[in-house]
Parts: C-alpha cells; structure tokens; sequence
C-alpha cells in the first residue's frame, strides 16, 4: 500500500514538473518591474513583450513613494530591475537617491525627443500629460482665461480649486513656475492663487472637475486625463462632470502649458540590465505607445503615434519648454513656498 501512494506521489510530481516546464517555454530570462501604474491594458502590453522577446515579466505594483522606499531599503539586494512611476519629480527623486541608472540606445534616442527623458539618460518618458485649466463654460468664458499666472487676479476670487501642496503634480507646477519666474515671483504667484482659491485644497484631480461642475469652483487646476478617463466610467455622474467642463490650455502666447510625464529607469543593481532596456525600448515603441495613448488618455512621447481623437479634439497645444529634470531640482523649495504661502 504504501509503495502504491509513492509511486502515485512520484507520479504526480512528475506531471507537475512537466507542466512547470512547459510553463516556461519561451521565457529565457524574467525581469522584475516595479510599477505605480496599474491597469489591465498594461498586463496586456507585458505579455505582447514575453510573446515578442521571450523575456517574462514579474510586476510588483505599489504607489510610487512606496516602491521606492522599498527599493532604498532593499539596497544591492533588490530584485527591480525597472522602476516605472508617474511625475518627473519622483523619477528624478529616484535618481536623486542612486536608485537608478544611466542607459543609452539607439533605440531609445529614436524613440523618445529630448524632451521627455533626463538629460543623464538615468530615465525615459512612457506618457506626457498636460496640467491644465478645467472650466465651467456657463460661468467663464474662454477668452477671459489666459495664463495660470492670470490665475491670482482678483476677479477670480473663491472662484479656483486645485489638490494640496502635498500633491506631486502640484508641486511639480510649482517647480515650473519657480523655473521660468524666479523664486520671489514664483512665491507672489503662490499667494495669489491661494487667495483666489474657492475652499481648502483636497481630494483628487476628479474632485477638482467635480467642484467645478456642482459649482464650488467655476475653474479646475487638474491633470488632462482624468477628463478622458471620466468620459468614460462607469459611473454616470463622471461622465456628465467630463461632457459638462471644457479644457483651456493656458499660457500658449507666454511660456506654455505645464506637462509632465510618467517614466521608466532601469534599477541601480538590475541584474538584467539588456533585458530591461529591451522592455523600456518596448514600452516607447509605435506598438505599445498605441496602446497607451488609447487606454489611458495620455499623450503618446513617441512623435511617430498621434494622440487618441478624443485628444484631438482638445486642440494640439504648445508645453513649457523647460528640463523636465527642474521639475524634481525645485522641488523641495517648491513644497516649502506653497507651505508658507499657505497652500494647505
Ligand atoms: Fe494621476
């Protein structure tokens, strides 16, 4: 009896291992991603990354200063070999605190402007997205917004909502604004606009649109994306705050419009350095810009994929033309003027 219940254990594990093998087939090598980005088109794009390289790919998703505090601690033994986050300010934190590393290629040189990636080549834009102006289109009429600096002028009292200064995409803006007006005008702006907010900051980007439409706020200082994602929940409500506010791109005739990105570097102590270069040249190509811009209503930074038509429709539109690198350069004291300037 008992040789009888070995041989059917040996039986069994000899099918599990079978099985484990076939499992593997095509998958030399598996890197690890750490990412904040977490959508199911995503997944999708990894597994079309394994079909055409057959390098597999373990994902590892948390919130951005999560991932990179567990990347600090993780030290030489970390298993990241990419870091993908949003906001050039945490992707230059990251470098900041040698948790990445310069990589070049001529694929990535191609593939992504100048623009959109560190001067030092420690990481590359996969997104672009626009800080813009979101308006009620019964309370302000187009031709009197113009440029965020505009934004601290007394007829828009009580009239302007935006999330807190411990919001990345704020402080971001605020670095830009410190980048292009110097710091003691930069800090005159952030006393003005807090002057003219309509109530404490809080809640996300879509709280902002939502301020605007139940009419707390008639403008929005939010991210563009959210609008197309709201467009198209599942949630009603979110559909008609998307249809019923309109987007301004401000500052087109001064300095432009405030965009950022979200990016990829490979980690310090990668062990599969080619093979995660391989998946961030993957990530920018035509194929998987597409799907991007299609799934999460972000501009593509590949200059060969157009924009998703709802995108379109919004105008094309002139951007700051500052290093993305400022972004994170200015961001302490960015954080520490809202502070002062009592932007909550
Ligand atoms: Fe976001």
């Amino acid at each position: 009896m008992r040789k009888m219940i070995l041989t059917f254990v040996m039986f069994l594990m000899t099918i599990i291992l079978t099985a484990c093998q076939f499992g593997s087939v095509g998958e030399d090598k598996v890197i690890t991603v750490y990412t904040e980005r977490h959508y199911d088109t995503d997944q999708l794009l990894y597994d079309r990354f394994t079909e055409l390289t057959g390098i597999g790919v373990n994902l590892v998703s948390d919130g951005a200063d999560q991932l990179i505090t567990r990347m600090s601690n993780e030290g030489q033994d970390s298993p990241a070999d990419v870091l993908i986050i949003a906001d050039a300010g945490r992707l230059h934190r990251a470098k900041e605190m040698d948790l990445l590393q310069p990589v070049t290629s001529d694929v990535l040189e191609e593939q992504v402007p100048s623009k959109y990636k560190d001067t030092n080549h420690y990481w590359y834009g996969l997104t672009m997205r626009a800080r813009v102006l979101v308006y009620h289109p019964d309370r302000v009429n187009a031709s009197e917004l113009s440029t965020y600096e505009d934004l601290t002028d007394s007829k828009w009292e009580g009239r302007i909502v935006t999330r807190t200064s411990t919001n990345i995409y704020n402080q971001s803006l605020m670095s830009s604004m410190i980048e292009i007006m110097g710091e003691q005008q930069a800090r005159a702006w952030a006393a003005g606009l807090v002057q003219n907010f309509a109530r404490d900051p809080q809640g996300n980007d879509r709280d902002q649109a939502k301020a605007v439409v139940s009419g707390e706020a008639d403008i929005a200082i939010m991210n563009t994306y959210y609008i197309g994602r709201m467009l198209n929940s599942s949630d009603p409500y979110e559909v008609e705050v998307g249809e019923t506010v309109r987007i301004f791109f401000p500052n087109q005739d001064t300095t432009g419009t405030h965009i950022n990105v979200s990016g990829a570097g490979v980690a310090k102590h990668s062990k599969n350095i080619d093979e995660a270069i391989e998946l961030i040249e993957f990530l920018t190509s035509e194929e998987a810009q597409r799907s991007y811009a299609d799934a999460n209503y972000e501009y593509p930074i590949n200059p060969t994929v157009e924009p998703h038509d709802l995108l379109k429709s919004w105008g094309s539109f002139i951007s700051q033309d500052i290093p993305l690198n400022k972004l994170g350069e200015h961001s302490a004291l960015a954080t520490i003027i809202m502070n002062e300037e009592g932007w909550k």
